[in-house]
């Protein structure tokens, strides 16, 4: 059956009203079906997001339509050689699919494996990464012979439940434990002139983040991924915030960072969140967290929920949540299956599974 239905190539750059109204449709079923709840970012925002092109990934993406309905989805990315992050992450090529429910087990979802396996040929890859928050995405996972590597959660806040006297009180403890630490409050992006001494401070600890099992390269930081990403923001009309403390040497010792955008004004996202391992264990972390929330708090008074991503088994950064009072969201699960794996299961489909 998924032979009669030719996988087509999507340019954003070059697509047609066509293929993004049928997109748009696809959006909406599958943010029905896993984020009902959530505001979906509007269309004109996302093809101006989907058509800005990633200076540091290959991007790839495929549609299965039929009569005017995107019926199946893939995307997939690799790492562009050249680029700072390349050669420890080269490897890797991660992937999502998705299949509208009306049009599933019935084989278009197993019929992009072949593809996928092209792809990652193509640029030498031996890995794929899919994550799943749902519990088809899970069976297809483990049908195809993926295994689990990464649990985490989205986990969120309901700001109406925050006590309010505990924020205060880790305000207020952060400089009595640390009286050398100066905490620095930026709205909107760091100036440029910033940039050099931040990013390799954020790779250092973005890299200290618990990746469990999976198999994952190093990330690199750079001023122009942070002048990517503000770029990104900007189109989303993000509004970010940062609050970092300095040593009296100079050295950040802990950043967090959140965005607030006019299209979801009931939810803050909150970004990253680290203290260097040398400065743990007195307080940063809170203080940097409280202060965080008593600011948006006062600037953002329509917010409802702050909303973060989290491994499962990072241990102080859900403890520090847990007493703010974070709850599970959704649950997340990310896959790998090296390139055998994938030929082995491409091998077994049935023949009206080959593209
Ligand atoms: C995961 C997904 C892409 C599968 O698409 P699909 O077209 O239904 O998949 P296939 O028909 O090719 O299924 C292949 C095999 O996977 C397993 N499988 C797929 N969905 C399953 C389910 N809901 N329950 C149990 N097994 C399932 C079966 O073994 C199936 O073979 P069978 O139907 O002959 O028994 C689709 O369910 C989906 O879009 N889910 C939500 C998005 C998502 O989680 N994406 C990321 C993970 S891939």
């Amino acid at each position: 059956m998924a032979a009669e239905h030719a996988p087509a190539r999507v340019d954003f750059q070059s697509a047609g009203a066509d293929f993004w109204k049928r997109y748009h449709a696809y959006r909406r079923v599958r943010q029905q079906e896993s984020r009902p709840d959530d505001p979906l970012r509007p269309d004109e925002l996302e093809e101006r997001w989907l058509k800005r092109e990633s200076p540091f990934d290959l991007q790839y993406q495929y549609e299965i339509a039929e009569d005017g309905i995107l019926l199946s989805w893939l995307s997939g990315s690799t790492v562009k050689p050249g680029t700072p992050e390349y050669d420890s992450n080269k490897h890797l090529f991660w992937a999502d699919l998705y299949v509208r429910p009306d049009a599933r087990r019935r084989g278009l979802g197993s019929s992009w494996l072949p593809l996928l396996g092209d792809l990652m040929d193509a640029h030498g890859c031996t890995v794929l990464g899919i994550g799943t928050e749902d519990a088809p995405g899970h069976a297809f996972l483990r049908w195809l012979g993926a295994e689990s590597k990464l649990s985490g959660a989205e986990n969120r806040l309901k700001l109406a439940d925050v006590d309010w006297k505990m924020v205060e009180r880790w305000v207020n403890d952060g400089p009595k434990r640390s009286p050398q630490t100066k905490l620095v409050t930026y709205d909107g992006p760091l100036p440029e002139s910033m940039w050099d001494d931040f990013a390799p401070q954020l790779s250092s600890m973005l890299n200290t983040m618990p990746f469990e099992g999976l198999d994952h390269g190093e990330i690199v930081v750079t001023p122009d991924h942070i002048r990517d990403f503000y770029a990104r923001l900007e189109i989303g009309r993000e509004q970010l915030h940062t609050i970092l403390t300095r040593e009296p040497d100079g050295v950040i010792s802990a950043i967090t960072d959140m965005t607030w955008a006019p299209h979801r004004p009931a939810i803050i996202n909150q970004q990253f969140t680290g203290v260097r391992p040398d400065a743990r264990g007195r307080g940063l972390g809170k203080w940097i967290k409280a202060a965080m929330l008593a600011h948006l708090r006062d600037l953002y008074p329509e917010a409802q929920w702050v909303a973060t991503q989290n491994a499962g088994s990072n241990a102080p950064m859900l403890a520090i949540n847990k007493q703010l009072g974070f709850k599970q969201y959704r649950a997340e699960t990310e896959y790998q299956i090296g390139r055998e794996g994938l030929a082995a299961r491409i091998k077994r489909l049935p023949a009206r599974k080959r593209t």
